[in-house]
């Protein structure tokens, strides 16, 4: 049976969440692997629109389970939160339904804090995060002072951690102007979150590999995108996990021979939120136009995203760190409407062309586009439902990027309802 990784190809909020809830019906099982409530990821269904930051975007279909792996930093109370919030629309993200894993590390309250803090501090150096605690979280796992979704159930192991972690992240928060923890308050709140998240709480590895033996099809959902990751971003204005197709061995407990395919969800413009470098960013009309029929607000934090347009540069680099093996090219129908469409094919730093990610942020800020333009097209392609529903000018522009990027085009979508797809050849 297929298993197939699903990751952004460019900076997050490529679309995943809508791709994702397209394919879960041909889908047994979605496990989250990286990231945390730092993703906002929509999925609209007629009227409604729901946006998932840590259940897996199949939960929207029943006969799906849903697993949060152990690359995951789960922050409980967006968890219970979101856990409610599905239970009122009808949806049972029951135990059977949702499992998150025992090596899942807590975003604890101090995280959020530290991750507020830092950034204040960093002035105008600082990374534009979400604010979600997702660095420190991630820091500490690395240090050996995390604290895992296992240690809640037991007060007494949890309180350990505490006592063992406190005299550093007190250093650390006070440092910056925060206060010192109090263990006994986060031990009543993290007994109650335990009381909450307790049944979904197991070994989600095991469970991964009891489907795999059950010959089940597994998606693995990525969060962020490909230039947010931490090795292989546009550092240091990245995330602090493994955003790439790699990230979901280690976070979900899998080896590369059990994945079949890897998808790349790529929008057919650039956004990014945050700061950092952005070649083909716009500050025109045409960028006012993406920004606003694209409707670009973050679905987390709510803030503009910067637009641009298509860069082959990353996508090609997206390819390559991920072994994009086709894509999803996601809101064409927002370029509907626009004079002329430019795809960027290079970049020029100093005067030297180059078609690779510059290796740092100085060069990365002087990289200047090298653009082709093509033709727009007028109308709303939003009820297209065929490639030769679309106009000549869309097609020549979608079978320039397959050819740019090297990598086939599976789904077009054109528009962000449910339904508003072209299925050129299915992933599952
Ligand atoms: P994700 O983080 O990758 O899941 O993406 P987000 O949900 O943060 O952002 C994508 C936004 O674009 C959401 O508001 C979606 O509803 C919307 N969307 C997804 N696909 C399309 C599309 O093809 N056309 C349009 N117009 N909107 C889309
Ligand atoms: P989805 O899954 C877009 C960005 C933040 C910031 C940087 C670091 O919805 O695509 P963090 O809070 O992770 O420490 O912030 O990463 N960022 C995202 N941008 N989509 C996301 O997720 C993002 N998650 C983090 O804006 O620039
Ligand atoms: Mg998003």
């Amino acid at each position: 049976m297929p298993n197939v990784i699903v990751v952004g190809a460019q900076w997050g909020d490529e679309g995943k969440g809508k791709i994702i809830d397209l394919l879960t019906p041909e889908v047994d099982v979605v496990v989250r692997f990286q990231g945390g409530a730092n993703a906002g990821h929509t999925v609209v269904i007629g009227e409604s629109r729901t946006i998932l930051h840590l259940v897996p975007s199949g939960i929207l279909h029943e006969q799906c389970r849903c697993i949060i792996g152990n690359g995951v930093v789960v922050d409980p109370i967006v968890l219970i939160d979101e856990c409610k919030g599905l239970h009122e629309q009808g949806y049972l993200p029951d135990p059977t339904r949702l499992a998150v894993s025992n090596h899942a590390h807590v975003v604890m309250p101090y995280h959020r804090q530290l991750d507020l803090l830092r950034e204040e501090s960093l002035g105008d150096a600082k990374i534009g995060t979400t604010g979600r605690g997702i660095g420190p979280a991630y820091e500490d796992k690395v240090a050996r002072l995390g604290i895992r979704c296992g240690d809640l159930i037991d007060a007494k192991i949890f309180r350990k951690r505490l006592e063992t972690i406190a005299p550093i992240k007190n250093q650390q928060m006070t440092s910056l102007g925060g206060k010192p923890l109090d263990i006994d308050e986060l031990v009543a709140t993290g007994t109650d979150w335990a009381r909450q998240l307790e049944s979904h709480i197991c070994d989600t590895t095991l469970l991964v590999h009891q489907e795999m033996g059950a010959n089940k099809r597994i998606l693995f959902e990525g969060a962020q995108g490909t230039v947010l990751d931490i090795d292989h971003g546009t550092y240091p204005f990245v995330t602090s996990s493994n955003t790439v197709a790699g990230g979901a061995m280690s976070g979900a407990g899998v080896g590369p021979s059990a994945i079949d395919d890897v998808l790349g969800i790529v929008k057919a413009y650039t956004t990014r939120v945050g700061q950092g470098p952005f070649p083909t960013e716009l500050d025109d009309g045409a960028g006012s136009h993406l920004q606003e029929k694209g409707k670009e607000f973050g679905a987390t934090t709510g803030r503009r995203r910067r637009c641009g347009w298509f860069d082959v540069v990353l996508l090609k680099h997206a390819a390559r760190v991920n072994g994009l093996t086709m894509l999803a090219l996601t809101k064409l129908d927002v370029l509907s409407g626009l004079k002329t469409v430019k795809i960027c094919t290079a970049y020029e730093v100093d005067g030297e062309r180059i078609d690779y990610l510059p290796s740092n942020e100085d060069d990365f800020l002087r990289a200047k586009p090298v653009y082709e333009e093509h033709p727009g097209w007028e109308g709303d392609i939003t009820h297209a439902r065929s490639l030769d529903e679309l106009p000549a000018e869309t097609r020549s522009y979608i079978d320039r990027v397959t050819e740019l990027v090297g990598v086939p085009i599976a789904l077009v979508s054109v528009g962000p309802e449910r339904s508003a797809n072209i299925i050129i050849r299915k992933p599952f």
